[in-house]
């Protein structure tokens, strides 16, 4: 891949960089760094236009937001939460795929929606404020950074909003899973003045990805 701009992409670690990086080898973009050893943030690739920034998931959307990053590969989850002002996302990865949900107790789990007040553990302040308010709901909302399975049984909350996979993190703490708030995946996410200034080399990025994606699916 050949392009006109330089372009910074920003990945987080973890589940969706595993996945990501054969995506991106398909197209001829390899870190220049073992990610795994190294400890460096910004990493140089095989193409010499494209530059990869590392960071925290939540923050993936804020670069790519005020254009620090052009691009970023980020979970629907932070999108949800950190809303989509400033941002395209011209591609569904259909990577790291989970859903979003609303869990709580097993001993409670016939709990109706008759109550009109719930104190919610999650990380996901404006999708649970949103899921509560679609359900005409009061949610005291409790803002927790890690392992929310444990709230509930703490008595810190009711119920929690979280990423659930497997589904075992919630079965061996206890919990069930309640509502479906949305299905994640990964998504491929795009400055909207980067989209205008670096037109070629974005579009082209986006389509070398797109192919990957199809194959994959195919
Ligand atoms: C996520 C999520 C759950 C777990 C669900 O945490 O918060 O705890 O994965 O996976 P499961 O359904 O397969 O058990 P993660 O490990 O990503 O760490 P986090 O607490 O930093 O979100």
């Amino acid at each position: 891949m050949k392009l006109q701009h330089d372009i910074t992409i920003a990945l987080t670690k973890g589940r969706i960089l595993k996945e990501t990086l054969p995506m991106l080898a398909a197209v001829g973009i390899e870190p220049r760094e073992d990610l795994d050893a190294s400890r460096k943030l910004i990493v140089a690739t095989t193409v010499p236009q494209i530059s990869l920034v590392i960071l925290r998931g939540s923050d993936v959307p804020t670069y790519v937001r005020h254009g620090a990053a052009d691009v970023g590969i980020a979970g629907k989850d932070m999108l949800l939460e950190s809303g989509g002002e400033g941002i395209y996302e011209p591609l569904d990865l259909g990577i790291a795929r989970c859903r979003l949900m609303t869990a709580g107790p097993e001993s409670a789990a016939s709990m109706g929606d008759d109550r009109r007040r719930v104190r919610v553990a999650t990380k996901f302040l404006n999708v649970a404020r949103a899921h509560y308010a679609r359900k005409g709901m009061h949610a005291d909302l409790i803002k927790l950074y890690g392992s929310m399975e444990l709230a509930p049984l703490m008595g810190l909350a009711d119920e929690i909003v979280d990423i659930v996979d497997t589904g075992k993190t919630l079965a061996e703490n206890g919990m069930a899973p309640r509502e479906l708030i949305a299905d994640i995946s990964s998504r491929l996410i795009v400055n909207k003045a980067s989209m205008r200034t670096r037109h070629a080399s974005v579009q082209a990025l986006i389509e070398a990805l797109a192919g990957v994606v199809k194959a994959e699916i195919a």
